[in-house]
């Protein structure tokens, strides 16, 4: 609970929220914007590192279940992580 708080604190604090994410005309890029906006705005990748990536995503997947948001596919998913991953911290 602690870490994800700290998580928090980090990414509300950086001004960089909302600025264009990197390698932006990517179909990568273009699924994690359009599936990672529909609840709030948009991450910025550079926020966090991978670790904590995975560990959102985790998370993510569970409030879309909860809140009956259709969530990506297998393969969305997939490139959705693998853009996260090269982008991250
Ligand atoms: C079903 C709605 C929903 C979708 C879709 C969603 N999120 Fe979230 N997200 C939340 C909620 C609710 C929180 C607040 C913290 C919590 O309850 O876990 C949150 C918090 C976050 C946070 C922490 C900062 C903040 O805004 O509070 C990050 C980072 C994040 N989401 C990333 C993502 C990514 C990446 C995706 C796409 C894979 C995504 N989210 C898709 C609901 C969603």
């Amino acid at each position: 609970m602690k870490r994800i708080l700290l998580i928090f604190a980090l990414i509300f604090m950086t001004p960089a929220w909302g600025a264009e994410i990197p390698d932006a005309d990517s179909a990568a890029a273009k699924l994690f914007a359009q599936k990672c906006s529909v609840c709030h705005a948009m991450p910025y990748p550079e926020r966090l590192d991978w670790p904590h990536w995975r560990h959102m995503l985790g998370l993510m997947r569970q409030r879309m279940q909860e809140r009956g948001v259709p969530e990506p596919s297998k393969e969305e998913w997939r490139q959705i992580a693998g853009y996260l991953k090269s982008h991250a911290r």
